[in-house]
C-alpha cells in the first residue's frame, strides 16, 4: 500500500495520504469515546482476589447443589464457552418455569455500572446472592446455601484457604465474594475493536471501520460508550418510539421497580455491545434473534432513524468486531457429596 502511494502520489496527489489521516481521525475519535478492555481481571474494592479465592469462587460456579433442585449452577444461564449466556429468549429456571429477562452474559460485567437490565444491583457481590434466592431461578435461602455448603466436608477446607485468618469463613457474604472474582475473571480482551483502539489500523476491515464511523455519527454512541461499548448509563428503551408490545412487554417497566420515578418507566441499562454477535436473542425481553434487526429498532427507537439495509448491514459489521477472546475455564473438580449432604429437592 505504501510503495503504492509512493509510486501514484505525482499522479494523484495526496489522495492515499489523506486517506490516511481520515482513518486516524477515526480512530483519535474512537479513542476517545471507547476504551480496550483489559488482559487481566480488574481488583475489586474490598475482595482481594487469590488464586484460592478465584479457584472457590469457579467451584461455586459450577456446582449445581447450591440451588435448591440441585439441577441448576450459574453455568446453566449463563455458560461459559457459549458467551457467558443461555441463548434463551427468557432463562429456564427451578421447576422449568421461565424468568421474566433475558439472561445478560456475565462476560465484562464486572465494568457495568451496576448490575441486572434496570441496575439493582450494585455490583457483582451483591448480584450473586440475587439468582439463588431468586424462586423462578435456584429457589433457595442463604440460610440452605450454607446449611448445603457446611454438609460437603470439601468446601470447607476450600473456603479456609479462600479466607485466611477468619473464624467462620463459610459465609453468605463470602460465597458472593468468591463468586464475584471468578466472574471478574471472565473478561474478552483482544476483540479486533481494541486491537484498533490501541493503534492498529489494519485491526478492522473497511466495512466495519464504515460500520464504526455510523455508530458514532448516527448517535448510537451517546448510550454505548466506555469499555463496554454500552453498560454505563441508563435509558428509556424507546426514547423517541415505543417499540411495540412484542419487543417491549408492557408490564415490565425496568429501573422504574427501582426507584420509583415516573420518569424511570420503561428505563433499562444500555446494553453493553462487547461479544453482542454471541448473545442472541437481544433486549431484555430476548424477544429479537437477528442482531440486523436489533440495530435497525434500536435506529428507529432511539434516534428517530431510518437506517437503510446497508447502514444497518455496515453497523452489525462494526458490532461483530467487539468479539473478543473468550475466557478459557478448566471446568472444576467438585467436593463429593456424602451421606449426610443435603439432598435435592426436586
Ligand atoms: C435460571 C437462570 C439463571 C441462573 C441459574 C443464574 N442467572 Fe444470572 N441472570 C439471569 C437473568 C435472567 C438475569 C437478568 C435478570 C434481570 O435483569 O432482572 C441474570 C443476571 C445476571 C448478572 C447481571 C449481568 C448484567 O450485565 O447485568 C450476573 C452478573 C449474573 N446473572 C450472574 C449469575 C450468577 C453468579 C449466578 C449463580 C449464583 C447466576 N447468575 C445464576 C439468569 C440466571
Ligand atoms: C438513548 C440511548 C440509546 C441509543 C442512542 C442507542 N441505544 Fe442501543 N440500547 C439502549 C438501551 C437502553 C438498550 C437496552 C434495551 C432493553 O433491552 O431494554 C439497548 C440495547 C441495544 C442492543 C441489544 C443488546 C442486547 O444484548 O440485547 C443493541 C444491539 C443496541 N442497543 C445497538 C444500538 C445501536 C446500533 C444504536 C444506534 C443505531 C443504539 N443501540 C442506540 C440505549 C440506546
Amino acid at each position: 500500500m505504501r510503495q503504492l502511494c509512493i509510486a501514484t502520489m505525482f499522479a494523484l496527489g495526496c489522495l492515499c495520504t489523506g486517506q490516511a489521516s481520515a482513518q486516524s481521525a477515526l480512530m483519535k475519535q474512537a479513542q476517545g469515546l471507547f476504551k480496550p478492555i483489559p488482559t487481566t481481571a480488574p481488583a475489586l474494592p474490598g475482595n482481594a482476589a487469590t488464586p484460592a479465592k478465584q479457584e472457590l469462587g469457579k467451584m461455586l460456579y459450577f456446582d449445581t447443589r447450591l440451588s435448591e433442585s440441585h439441577a441448576l449452577s450459574c453455568n446453566s444461564c449463563h455458560m461459559i464457552g457459549m458467551g457467558g449466556v443461555d441463548l434463551q429468549e427468557t432463562s429456564l429456571g427451578h421447576r422449568w418455569q421461565h424468568g421474566g429477562r433475558n439472561a445478560p452474559t456475565v462476560y465484562n460485567a464486572v465494568f457495568e455500572v451496576a448490575q441486572f437490565w434496570d441496575g439493582r444491583a450494585k455490583d457483582l457481590e451483591a448480584q450473586a446472592g440475587g439468582p439463588l434466592v431468586n424462586p423462578v431461578e435456584m429457589d433457595t435461602t442463604p440460610e440452605h446455601v450454607i446449611e448445603q455448603l457446611k454438609g460437603i466436608p470439601g468446601y470447607t477446607a476450600a473456603f479456609a484457604k479462600a479466607f485466611p485468618g477468619v473464624a467462620d469463613p463459610l459465609t453468605f457474604d463470602n460465597v458472593r465474594k468468591a463468586i464475584a472474582v471468578f466472574e471478574a475473571t471472565l473478561i474478552t480482551p483482544n476483540a479486533a475493536f481494541d486491537r484498533y483502539l490501541k493503534g492498529s489500523e489494519e485491526a478492522l476491515d473497511a466495512n466495519q471501520k464504515a460500520g464504526l464511523e455510523l455508530f458514532i455519527g448516527k448517535g448510537c454512541v451517546a448510550c454505548h460508550n466506555g469499555i463496554n461499548v454500552g453498560g454505563s448509563m441508563y435509558a428509556a428503551f424507546g426514547v423517541i418510539e415505543r417499540p411495540g408490545a412484542e419487543i417491549l412487554p408492557p408490564d415490565d417497566k425496568g429501573r422504574f421497580a427501582v426507584t420509583k420515578t415516573a420518569s424511570d418507566a420503561y428505563v433499562f441499562r444500555a446494553a453493553s455491545l462487547r461479544n453482542v454477535a454471541l448473545t442472541p436473542p437481544y433486549f431484555h425481553s430476548g424477544k429479537v434473534w437477528d442482531l440486523r434487526q436489533a440495530v435497525a429498532i434500536m435506529g428507529n427507537s432511539q434516534l428517530g432513524a431510518d437506517l437503510n439495509d446497508g447502514e444497518v448491514d455496515r453497523i452489525t459489521d462494526f458490532l461483530g468486531s467487539l468479539t473478543g477472546d473468550q475466557p478459557q475455564v478448566m471446568l472444576p473438580i467438585l467436593p463429593p457429596s456424602v451421606a449426610t449432604t443435603p439432598r435435592p429437592k426436586p
